[in-house]
């Protein structure tokens, strides 16, 4: 076991959020992606700790499943009732063997904490030998949070929770973040003399500081300079601005590995998404997801996709996408909606208009314009005329339809689900194919046209059509009789 791994990290997410107005859990709403109890989560793991569990207590059942879907195998501890965040830290240990060594405790809420902020802190921690370290902050306002307070000397002496503190200790600008490093045996011994001597009649953990030190124990302070990294979700505005700046922040990101953003203030990319170097983004692009986008490719304006890859050189515009797999070269949009169970492949198209289900196009297959494609192969090198159906859909179930490699689909055709259209065959423009049709044949399957000369004349006598008709007549006769030399 590595000297620097931590005994536990316990990760604080009983509390109720009152303030999110919301019937679900705060710690699954969600920025960049991913719920705030993962992104917690996420960042104790990399400490790699002996034990990790995350305190549960409202909404238990919904956030123990969601954990059991985002990080499985991540172990639980049910506080019912929330006296408060020493009681939390007490609930927690109870699920655990007797640890020595490093303790962190951190908060579900707090979504843009690094682990490398956690690292600095424990490294520290280590250094000093301290009984506590407190991750500190100073915020531009620190009302509503505990104060740190230290003597003459500098040294941290305790904290006082807002609602606790004097007008002097209000105006300590320096606040504890509710993140900290403890030694087992402080924490342990400073969580037994807890008690509800307070404002809130809650068991405080702060006050673990204040004991560690009466016990002779030193008391440590890091603080962090980037404030965002300490600040937690209490309402809808929070959430938003912190899922804000953790966009700026991956969008930077991935700028400074190579992707050009045009516009980051309308660019939105989720934490799982990953671009390789020399991708474009347009203005108006959400990403997210697990979103791919390769080298090359261009996706926006005006893009979501969604769980979608995006290959090498690629091209995409005004497009709305779900789980499709979008291939080297390929070209998709204006307003094109792709939908699960959707490959394109190698400088294949989905132009205007065109959504598609379940739909696998091959190389170089083009479906250019105002098509619905569903359940549907497509071969390499086919052309879907403008304004095809595949109708999937029968009223009972959805059937499989084919077009071969090389084939041709004329304008408006409706490919009824089930058929076999060969490869290089044609089907010509307004024919409904209800059976299949063989390699190298035409298959029309429409009314023959005819004409009923005179109709206009007699049946809307005196429209405007009627002399139009009777003046191109009339031209048609000019031109022929000035041909004959009439
Ligand atoms: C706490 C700190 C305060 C610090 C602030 C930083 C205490 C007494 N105060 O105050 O010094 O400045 O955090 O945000 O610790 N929780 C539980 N069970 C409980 C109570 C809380 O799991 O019984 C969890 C909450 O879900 C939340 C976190 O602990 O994630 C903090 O709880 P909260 O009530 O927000 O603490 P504050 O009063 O903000
Ligand atoms: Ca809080």
């Amino acid at each position: 076991m590595s000297p620097d791994r931590p005994a536990a990290v316990v990760v604080l997410a009983a509390g109720e959020g009152t303030r999110m107005k919301s019937s679900i859990p705060k710690v699954l709403h969600q920025v960049g992606g991913r719920s705030l109890v993962h992104h917690a989560v996420l960042a104790a793991q990399a400490l790699d700790p002996e034990h990790l569990v995350v305190v549960v207590g409202h909404g238990r059942d919904e956030v123990t499943a969601h954990l059991a879907a985002v990080a499985p195998g991540v172990p639980t501890a049910v506080q019912d009732q929330q006296h408060g965040t020493g009681h939390a830290v007490l609930c927690a240990l109870e699920t655990l063997p007797r640890l020595s060594g490093t303790v962190v405790v951190t908060y579900g809420d707090v979504p843009l904490l690094t682990a490398d902020t956690l690292r600095d802190l424990v490294d520290e921690h280590r250094v000093h030998g301290d009984a506590v370290t407190v991750l500190t902050a100073v915020p531009a306002d620190p009302t509503g949070y505990g104060r740190v307070l230290r003597d003459a000397e500098g040294a941290v002496t305790r904290i006082v929770e807002q609602k606790d503190a004097t007008e002097d200790e209000l105006a300590v600008r320096e606040v504890n973040s509710g993140v900290y490093a403890f030694a087992a045996d402080a924490l342990r011994a400073g969580l037994g003399r807890l008690d509800t001597d307070n404002a809130q009649g809650e068991l405080y953990l702060t006050d673990v500081v204040e004991h560690a030190r009466t016990a002779g124990g030193r008391v440590g302070a890091v603080a962090v300079t980037d404030t965002w990294q300490v600040e937690g979700v209490n309402d809808r505005v929070q959430l938003a601005a912190l899922h804000g700046e953790l966009n700026r922040r991956t969008v930077q990101r991935w700028m400074r590995a190579g992707t050009t953003v045009v516009d980051p203030a309308t660019t939105w990319i989720d934490a799982d998404v990953v671009l390789e170097p020399d991708t474009l983004l347009e203005p108006s692009t959400i990403l997210r997801g697990r979103t791919t986008v390769a080298r090359g490719a261009s996706v926006g304006p005006e893009c979501q996709l969604v769980d979608t890859v995006v290959g090498e050189g690629a091209t995409v515009t005004r497009t709305t996408s779900y789980g499709a797999e979008i291939g080297p070269e390929a070209t998709v949009g204006p307003y094109t909606y792709l939908r699960p169970g959707t490959r394109l492949g190698r400088g294949a198209k989905a132009g205007g208009f065109v959504e598609m289900k379940q739909a696998d196009v091959g190389d170089g297959a083009k479906v250019p314009h105002l098509s619905y494609v569903g359940d549907a192969t497509i071969g390499a090198g086919a052309n879907i005329g403008a304004g095809t159906i595949f109708a999937n859909y029968d009223g009972l179930e959805k059937k499989h339809s084919t077009v071969g490699e090389h084939s041709f689909v004329g304008s408006d055709s409706v490919i009824v689900g089930g058929v076999h259209v060969a490869d290089g065959a044609y089907v010509a423009a307004g024919s409904t194919i209800t059976s299949d049709v063989r390699p190298g044949e035409l298959a029309v399957a429409r009314g023959r046209q005819r004409g009923v000369a005179g109709w206009v004349a007699r049946r809307r006598a005196g429209t405007r059509s009627a002399a139009a008709a009777e003046r191109a007549v009339a031209d048609t006769q000019a031109s022929i009789d000035e041909r004959s030399g009439g």
